[in-house]
């Protein structure tokens, strides 16, 4: 048998994070350094315990959390061994299921206050209003035929929701129903991308956006954005499509002013490029005015897409794609032949929360919440805080150099943060750190800003 090595852990308990996080956070972060390496044997969960001065459910939880993960392996009745190949993901790979979805999902462990982006509250629907949603879309026969476009009825409640919440001059047929943001940006790029054709995409932005494009075969073309949002002049005049998000610029945070938008419009009629205009995040706005969808102020431009994931949660798989009718006709097409559609179920179920007012409840309850947590963040580290009047989360502006550290020290005391620089195409131009706070508390929101304005260097601001 091989010998148990000795960890050195130290426990405070007087910071608040619960101790199997820490013995967890400390445990990985020996893993990933090479101070623990593959096939050594962890001491047993009493003895660390003893050692420790904690209960032992104490370290079974951190090493539960770590086995999830794919860095321990246990063989049964003869210890915790680190596992040995070095990297998680591929040792997950022929697990169980659970084990191979928190590394796919990268789940925050139990007790780590997750202030990460793109993450939003899907605790706070109604259950009751979900189930009826459910039961009556278990009423509906199967369709052996899935229309490319969608259920005729949601298209129409969708359209309305539009002209209703964003005052989008739509009507059902330019609607069609994705399964969100992603399936309908890769629906557009599989009917206009393709090799040899030029596809930009927001510097820093969304990440998915170029990958996307990419496996379609065009070329990438990262297009610079600043506090306001996209930067028109430094637009090129070859883009086949742009993508964007204008209503609340990821990461940044930027809503784009009217003037830029006509501007931006006007580039696109004189290239001939497409836009593409990911609504992300227009349902949360907090004290400023809403300003138009740009493609109300041009259809004939402009792509819009819409999504459920922010409102209701990404597990629901359903958006909208808006377009001019022809644009809509070759999307349908193309989708005919890849085979994509949207779950008949899903389209019916979310037509009965629309039909029944009950997602404009979720969204009128779910803005108050989040404007809370927003406040908070604002409150706590208000001079550093950029982009705060939309959305669900906000830039950290911090000096060149700091973000990923901090992050790492922040991650040490059970707090997880993001950078803006990993959400780079090309070399990082705008620094500092994109915080989520969809998917925090606001007590979580308040632990996780007290730790982070510990750690931002004096002079920062
Ligand atoms: C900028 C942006 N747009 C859209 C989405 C949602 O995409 P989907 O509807 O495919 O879940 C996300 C999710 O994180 C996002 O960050």
């Amino acid at each position: 048998m091989r010998p148990t090595i000795d960890v050195p852990l130290t426990l405070d308990r007087e910071s608040g994070v619960p101790l199997a996080v820490q013995v967890a956070v400390q445990l990985r972060e020996a893993m990933r350094t090479g101070g623990l390496r593959a096939g050594e044997r962890l001491p047993s969960t009493r003895g660390l315990a003893t050692l420790l001065g904690v209960s032992r459910t104490v370290v079974t939880d951190a090493y539960q959390q770590l086995y999830a993960e794919g860095w321990l392996d246990g063989r049964h009745g003869s210890g915790t061994y680190v596992a040995d190949e070095a990297l998680p993901y591929e040792k997950a790979e022929g697990r169980d299921v659970r084990a191979r979805r928190a590394v796919h999902r990268e789940e925050a462990p139990p007790g780590m206050v997750d202030l990460r982006p793109g993450r939003p509250w899907v605790f706070g629907y109604d259950k009751a209003a979900w189930r009826r949603a459910w039961r009556s879309a278990g009423q509906l026969p199967l369709n052996a035929f899935p229309d490319p476009y969608g259920h005729p009825e949601l298209r129409e409640l969708l359209a309305e929701h539009l002209r209703r919440a964003r005052a989008v001059p739509v009507g059902a047929g330019n609607v069609m129903v994705t399964r969100g943001t992603g399936n309908g940006l890769d629906l557009i790029a599989a009917t206009l991308l393709g090799p040899g054709t030029r596809a930009g995409v927001e510097e820093p932005g969304w990440r998915a956006a170029p990958r996307i494009f990419a496996s379609r075969g065009a070329e990438v073309v990262p297009c610079p954005v600043d506090e306001q949002g996209v930067i028109v002049e430094a637009l090129p005049d070859d883009l086949r499509v742009l993508y964007t998000t204008p209503a609340h610029q990821f990461p940044v945070g930027g809503r784009l002013p009217i003037p830029r938008r006509e501007k931006l419009l006007a580039w696109a009629r004189r290239t001939g490029a497409i836009i593409v205009e990911d609504d992300y995040d227009a349902e949360f706005r907090y004290d400023v005015a809403p300003l138009p969808a740009l493609y109300g102020l041009d259809p004939g431009r402009v792509v819009l897409l819409g999504t459920l994931s922010k409102s209701l949660g990404p597990d629901v798989g359903l958006g909208w794609l808006v377009a001019p009718a022809v644009l809509l006709d070759a999307v349908a097409e193309r989708r005919g032949r890849l085979a994509d559609r949207t779950s008949g179920p899903v389209q019916r179920a979310v037509a009965t929360l629309l039909e029944g007012g009950d997602l404009d409840r979720h969204l009128r309850r779910m803005r108050l919440e989040y404007a809370r947590r927003r406040a908070a963040i604002v409150e706590a580290l208000g001079p550093y805080v950029r982009g705060d009047t939309a959305g669900l989360h906000v830039m950290v502006a911090l000096p060149a150099g700091v973000a990923p550290g901090l992050v790492r020290e922040a991650g040490e005391r059970g707090v997880l943060l993001d950078t803006t620089e990993a959400h780079h195409h090309g070399p990082p131009r705008v620094h500092g750190l994109v915080l989520g706070y969809g998917s925090a508390s606001r007590a979580d929101v308040r632990r996780g800003c007290a730790v982070i304005r510990e750690l931002i260097p004096p002079g920062a601001a």
